[in-house]
């Protein structure tokens, strides 16, 4: 079976169901499961948006495609109906930038682990802590970010992934990645110390994670192979890294990982089509083939 993952999103869905829907299409495979690393961008209206987001989507308009999919036109609904025929939805976790009180209030409405957060269904967010079994792997989900004095993981989550068995998890998937994976702009390392120890307890075969918007893996740990994804939409604009401005708003390299749950393995998608899921206005009904 085949699974995609995506890094960060940041509002950018269409840009997600377009990529997916292109790399089935390329590819000539099926996915059977979806999963974003979190930073999907989940806030219910723009005025829920914390600053920076709200910084972000006045540049980069795209980054507002969350709220047309929350309460879509005819004509959007259309596209995302069809692409969700030939598509798994897309289950993701808590990054750092979503509406986590209105998470929360999804959850507790529907008393489930996994929900959707638009009318569709394309986009299900899974609790932290939660295991659930897609395209025939355990995996488990922790998001969030270890930021001491801003933010930390769910210490209930993590308390309850601490106490599965060791080898019960296939997959392990986080926001935030395990101390020392790489050094930020200003030299010093980056990761988060409680992941490190939980990566080193369940002993996934897999681990994918995103918040640091590159490509960075694999790196092993155990019989752990851990790999961090690129965002999947770099902004317009990047003054600390100018060679990552993207003024035509194209799907990054190494934003999407494809696991092959048949030989394990997992590749970074370098493909040149993924420049070709553009756009501050992407029209989803271009990626959907009709079958
Ligand atoms: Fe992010």
């Amino acid at each position: 079976m085949k699974i995609a993952f995506i890094g960060d999103v940041h509002g950018r869905v269409l840009h997600t169901l377009g990529a997916l829907a292109a790399l089935q299409n390329h590819r000539g495979i099926r996915l059977d499961a979806a999963i974003q690393v979190g930073d999907l961008g989940a806030y219910p209206t723009p005025e829920r948006m914390d600053a920076p987001s709200r910084r972000f989507a006045a540049e980069n308009p795209s980054e507002n495609d969350l709220f047309r999919l929350l309460d879509p036109s005819p004509r959007l609904a259309d596209a995302v109906r069809g692409a969700l025929e030939q598509l798994p939805p897309v289950h993701f976790v808590s990054g750092n930038h979503e509406d986590f009180d209105w998470l929360a209030g999804l959850h507790e409405e529907t008393g489930s682990g996994v929900v959707a957060v638009d009318p569709l269904g394309a986009f299900r967010h899974v609790a932290c802590g939660q295991q659930i079994v897609l395209a025939g792997q355990r995996i488990a989900f922790l998001g969030k970010i270890e930021e001491p004095g801003h933010m930390d993981l769910d210490e209930d989550a993590r308390a309850s992934l601490l106490a599965a068995e060791p080898g019960s998890v296939d997959i392990l998937i986080t926001h935030d990645g395990p101390f020392g994976m790489c050094r930020n702009w200003r030299g010093e390392l980056e990761g988060s110390p409680k992941l490190a120890g939980l990566i080193e307890h369940l002993r996934p075969r897999l681990h994918v994670s995103g918040h640091y918007h590159h490509e960075n893996g694999p790196r092993h740990y155990g019989r752990t192979d851990s790999y961090a994804l690129a965002e999947l939409v770099y902004p317009k604009t990047n003054r600390r890294r100018p060679e990552r401005a993207n003024p035509e708003q194209r799907v990054a390299e190494g934003s999407i990982g494809l696991l092959d749950t048949d030989t394990g393995t997992f590749e970074y998608v370098h493909d040149d089509w993924l420049a070709d899921v553009c756009g501050d206005d992407l029209d989803l009904s271009r990626f959907v083939t009709s079958s």
